[in-house]
């Protein structure tokens, strides 16, 4: 008697918790497919996205590509093989996955893409993103005001710079891009900037992969080669990985931080990125809050999940040379050491205790 009761209390509590959640094979399974490990931002965004997704009662298999595309393809067919019902991609490469893609739609998968815009295809239903011209516009904007340029066209005086962009398999770089060119190039034209390299176009300042070892390469090549009898002032960096490649190189030709050491612009405000800021070793960066882009994103997820229409902000933008894909477009914030301590330690990214620079 006493073990039948003991049966029905445990099979009753195993009811329970199977009826709770406790069991992940009852949920729909969402993929997340992300670029690469090898940047912090990628492993925070994963992160944010996992707790979100989890949050709403999803269940979640997230995988990292390590910048390679056919891992990146692989990574996607198993999750089509294993059923998951809706896919988010953050592309190693923005047009390599249009036959995935295809399977995926085949099997009735919609597939949100999450930071970089999936090119060349009709089987992404939205786009979760930051404001990509923006934060070219802002980093930019920060060089103008930081450096004066209007009073130094005014006195005649001139600063030098040169240009690290993002990957040309990646479309915000582009549009990154076109909002630095949209502000800096009439100070380009009128010669308040000058670049001795002669490297301003896409084509020349953009770094494939977003690598910070071909940044600092570049930023060595330029240094020995061009500026051996002027300074490079400005260092225009798409991505807080350049500007530690380019610090290694400033810091190998000579450059001293309050001395000669020049305006340097970065993307992400990773960790390192802020304590540089703090040292003096990276002037400003763009912080593009990955709480807010996941939350957003896992709720695109989830209305899609249940038929419902997510929340957009930008139907105009983003064509993908298929289509124009909706957006919802969260809002990059410049960082110096100014306002960091508001924007990113009071908001709880990062701590006091993490940001102390040894
Ligand atoms: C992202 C940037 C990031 C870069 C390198 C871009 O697609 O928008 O935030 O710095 O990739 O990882």
């Amino acid at each position: 008697m006493i073990k039948k009761l003991f049966i029905i209390i445990c099979s009753l509590m195993f009811f329970i918790i199977s009826c709770s959640g406790g069991n992940d094979s009852d949920k729909i399974l969402v993929g997340v497919a992300m670029p690469t490990q090898s940047s912090e931002r990628w492993i925070n965004d994963a992160a944010n996205m996992k707790a979100n997704l989890e949050k709403l009662g999803y269940a979640v298999d997230i995988q990292f590509a390590e910048d390679d595309v056919q891992t990146q393809v692989s990574q996607i067919e198993n999750f089509i093989a294993k059923g998951v019902k809706c896919l988010v991609v953050a592309s190693v490469d923005s047009q390599a996955l249009v036959n995935v893609l295809d399977q995926a739609k085949n099997n009735g998968i919609p597939v949100i893409a999450y930071d970089r815009l999936l090119m060349d295809t009709d089987s992404v239903s939205y786009y979760a993103t930051f404001d990509n011209k923006g934060v070219g516009t802002k980093i930019a904007e920060y060089i103008v005001k930081a450096k004066n340029l209007e009073t130094a066209k005014q006195e005649n005086r001139s600063y030098t710079v040169e240009f690290f962009m993002g990957s040309p398999d990646d479309n915000n770089a582009l549009f990154l891009y076109n909002g630095i060119m949209e502000v800096l190039q009439p100070y380009l034209d009128n010669g308040v900037l000058v670049c001795k390299t002669g490297r301003t176009s896409f084509q020349d300042t953009c770094i494939l992969r977003w690598s910070q070892e071909t940044a600092q390469q570049w930023a060595e090549n330029y240094l020995s080669g061009y500026y051996n009898n002027q300074k490079l002032d400005i260092a225009c960096s798409a991505f807080d990985g350049f500007a530690y490649g380019i610090r290694s190189a400033l810091e190998a030709s000579g450059y001293k931080v309050g001395e000669d050491w020049p305006l340097i612009s970065g993307q992400d405000a990773e960790l390192m990125a802020i304590k540089n800021i703090i040292s003096g070793h990276q002037t400003m960066t763009i912080f593009k809050d990955t709480r807010i882009l996941a939350e957003k994103c896992a709720a695109m997820v989830d209305a899609v999940l249940k038929g419902g229409e997510p929340e957009i902000n930008d139907t105009t933008q983003y064509n993908n040379n298929v289509k124009v894909v909706p957006t919802y477009l969260c809002e990059p914030i410049a960082i110096d050491k100014n306002n960091y301590q508001s924007i990113i330690v009071d908001s709880g990214y990062y701590t006091e205790e993490q940001l102390q620079v040894n």
